[in-house]
């Protein structure tokens, strides 16, 4: 389990999917399922598309559902001319508060660069947000024996120069690409390891405090029959789950499990 003082924080990742009316089911259904006792030792955050931001904050909060609304992306800039993006103070404005920053899909599909994800991530916390920052290796990589130095590389592009204080307060998602919507969790062990040495890399571009204080998620085909295992493990502080956060039985039986119940 993590260590104390770390509050665990199981996180939904909708990616593409959900219009605002299925959210909107969604929400209201995760809202009933989830009990108080559920989610009174962890975070839960739900990521919807944009589109749907403002309906699921309008449910979160007519219900009072425990459950912080979170964003998928945006840009670095506070406004401009750049047709089709979303600025970090229109997110805050609408109460989010995690924002997923350099997940693995921006940076295949849409080039999103290191440099861009840690300017996007400068720009989160700039408004009061927690960023949740992805890393994780290739397949090829994985297979070249490189997973650690590319993880080593892309949390410190993210990281270096951020005073440690706020490197103590982000959330670090480890997403291996192999695992991500193929069925092919990580073994918890090397979950852990991958996480142990995310950590250690915290400690060499913030500080000890800072490493021993953020949250690391692990990412990557998480389902309710593998959340109990990932959780045991010491350096694993949550989890980002993709396709089981859809169906809200999935994801609040993955939050129960995550909690220990
Ligand atoms: P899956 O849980 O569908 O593998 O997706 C993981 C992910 O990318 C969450 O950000």
């Amino acid at each position: 389990m993590a260590a104390p003082g770390r509050r665990p924080l199981v996180s939904g990742n909708w990616k593409m999917h959900h219009d605002h009316v299925q959210a909107i089911r969604t929400v209201q259904d995760l809202g009933l399922r989830l009990q108080p006792a559920d989610v009174a030792a962890l975070d839960v955050s739900v990521h919807p598309p944009f589109t749907d931001l403002r309906s699921v904050q309008t449910v979160i909060e007519d219900r009072a559902i425990p459950v912080a609304l979170g964003a998928q992306h945006c840009h670095h800039q506070d406004q401009g001319a750049f047709t089709g993006e979303v600025a970090p103070p229109m997110l805050a404005r609408l109460g989010v508060r995690y924002v997923i920053v350099g997940h693995s899909e921006r940076r295949q599909f849409f080039g999103q660069t290191d440099e861009e994800v840690a300017l996007v991530l400068r720009a989160v916390l700039r408004h009061g947000m927690t960023p949740i920052v992805c890393v994780g290796e290739s397949e090829e990589e994985r297979e070249a024996g490189v997973t650690h130095d590319r993880l080593t590389a892309q949390a410190t592009a993210a990281l270096g120069g951020l005073p440690a204080q706020q490197v103590a307060a982000l959330v670090v998602a480890y997403e291996p690409i192999w695992a991500i919507g193929t069925g092919r969790t990580a073994e918890a062990a090397d979950a852990q390891a991958a996480c142990a040495h995310i950590r250690s890399v915290v400690a060499a571009v913030a500080d000890a405090e800072a490493a021993g204080a953020v949250r690391i998620q692990y990412g990557g085909s998480v389902k309710p029959d593998n959340t109990a295992e990932l959780m045991a493990q010491p350096d694993v502080d949550g989890l980002l789950v993709g396709g089981a956060s859809l169906e809200a039985a999935t994801f609040a039986s993955i939050v129960t499990h995550a909690g220990g119940r």
